[in-house]
């Protein structure tokens, strides 16, 4: 068998490819990480290299001979993944097929409609007549709809009356590919989200810790929904029965298709759940970490994360278990001012103090004469881990505290609980 290679290149720029760069670091079988294009925090853990075509990527893999693991769900959508392996490099992130699960919201339900897996019902509407009628026909609000195509998180809008839903109806109207690849038209669950990771090689599977995150730009559960402001995990409130439902009715069925159908799925499958009354449901699927979720979890893995990647990688048999720290983690984002609507960019961002026991992953930052400045809607993500949440809260907090960033936002209740409300049901609801 060939050598197991010693490089691994991180593809992405975000909070999450940095957490990956940096749990790669530190094993001691990988002598080199690379990132592209990463961004200025990765370079403190990586060498950097600049954005690449699939083809270049495909020729910068087979010379360094390293292991490739792909962040985002962008160029796994595309089949970046499919082109490595078919020059027979190790990647870590599933083909086009199994991508589909996250690039086609349609697709996912289907395959779950197949399944019998838990999921809120839906129409699939291609045409602005149809979301009309739909308006004004449906029986109940809120209704929830859907690009099916990926949208960067700001595909989805939750409509609690039917004016709101007028004027989503007047903005979308002219969108044709979003009608032709179908909305979809989706009943609102109420209920805890929860996001479940798991690695799996299309086969088997093993639970990463779950995490929560946090969607919302603020505590106001009407406040527009985000890439995501912040995490825990693990995730204290959730019960063994749950957690075997979900095992059930939606992991063994979903890795089962996988498999009977002969799809080459090697990496992270990513389950968004909504925790109701009647157990677990499945909002959407990923197939990559999540972000900010990854922050929080890989800092918890008391194994190497190169040994993971590369089994998976390798299709090799997975081990039966993650090994972890005994401790909790949680992370906070620090978005820029205008974000997720119209993010201001370019301004300078100072660091501060360092407290102990917290890491900072960057995403949106780059350098400009000499100085860090913001380069994007999330800028960076600020993680403590510590025996429970309290302390560990405490920290991340002292930490995104001492950092300035002007206009900079952040959620001050990631992981306060007791305070913590299930989403709201529709303001305008009578009964
Ligand atoms: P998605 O990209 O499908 O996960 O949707 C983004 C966010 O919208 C989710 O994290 C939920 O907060 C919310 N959401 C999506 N679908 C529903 C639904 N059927 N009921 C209630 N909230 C939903
Ligand atoms: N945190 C949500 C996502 O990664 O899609």
């Amino acid at each position: 068998m060939a050598r197991r290679p010693t490089k691994a290149l991180v593809v992405g720029s975000g909070a999450r490819e940095h957490a990956l760069a940096w749990a790669l670091a530190q094993s001691r079988q990988v002598e080199e990480v690379v990132a592209s294009p990463g961004n200025p925090g990765i370079g403190e853990v990586a060498r950097l290299v600049p954005a690449m075509s699939p083809a270049d990527l495909v020729a910068y893999a087979r010379k360094e001979g390293a292991l490739v693991v792909v962040g985002p769900e962008d160029p796994l959508a595309e089949g970046l993944a499919d082109r490595l392996r078919e020059e027979g490099l190790l990647v870590v992130g599933p083909g086009q097929r199994g991508a589909q699960l996250e690039s086609s919201k349609r697709f996912a339900k289907e395959v779950m409609r197949e399944l019998g897996v838990p999921t809120a019902s839906a129409t699939v509407l291609t045409s602005p007549e149809a979301l009309a009628q739909a308006i004004e026909t449906t029986p109940r609000w809120p209704m929830v709809v859907k690009q099916s195509g990926l949208a960067q998180g700001k595909g989805v809008r939750i409509l609690f009356t039917p004016e709101e839903a007028r004027a989503l109806l007047e903005e979308w109207r002219s969108q044709r590919r979003w009608f032709e690849e179908g909305l979809l038209w989706e009943d609102f669950l109420l209920g805890r989200e929860l996001s479940v990771e798991v690695f799996t090689n299309g086969r088997e599977y093993v639970w990463l810790p779950p995490a929560v995150d946090h969607k919302r730009l603020t505590e106001d559960p009407a406040s527009p929904n985000t890439g995501g402001m912040g995490a825990y995990a693990p995730v204290p409130w959730l019960d063994p029965a749950t957690q075997t439902a979900i095992d059930r009715r939606i992991l063994q069925p979903v890795v089962g298709y996988l498999r009977e159908r002969g799809i080459d799925y090697r990496g992270v499958l990513y389950a968004g759940l909504m925790i109701t009354e009647e157990g677990p449901w499945v909002l959407e699927f990923n197939v990559r970490f999540g972000d900010p979720e990854a922050e929080a979890v890989l800092p918890l893995l008391a194994d190497d994360l190169y040994e993971w990647l590369y089994a998976l990688a390798a299709g090799e048999p997975l081990p039966p278990a993650v090994n972890l720290k005994p401790e909790v983690a949680v992370a906070v984002v620090l978005a820029s001012q205008g974000y997720p609507s119209a993010p201001v960019v370019g301004r300078p961002i100072h660091i501060g103090r360092r407290v102990e026991g917290t890491l900072i992953f960057h995403a949106g930052t780059e350098r400009a004469k000499g100085q860090l400045v913001s380069r994007g809607g999330r800028v960076l993500t600020v993680v403590a881990t510590d025996r429970d949440f309290a302390l560990a809260r405490r920290r991340a907090y002292e930490q995104v505290r001492a950092i300035q960033l002007e206009g900079g936002q952040f959620r001050v209740d990631i992981a306060q609980f007791g305070v913590e409300q299930p989403q709201v049901a529709n303001p305008g609801q009578g009964a």
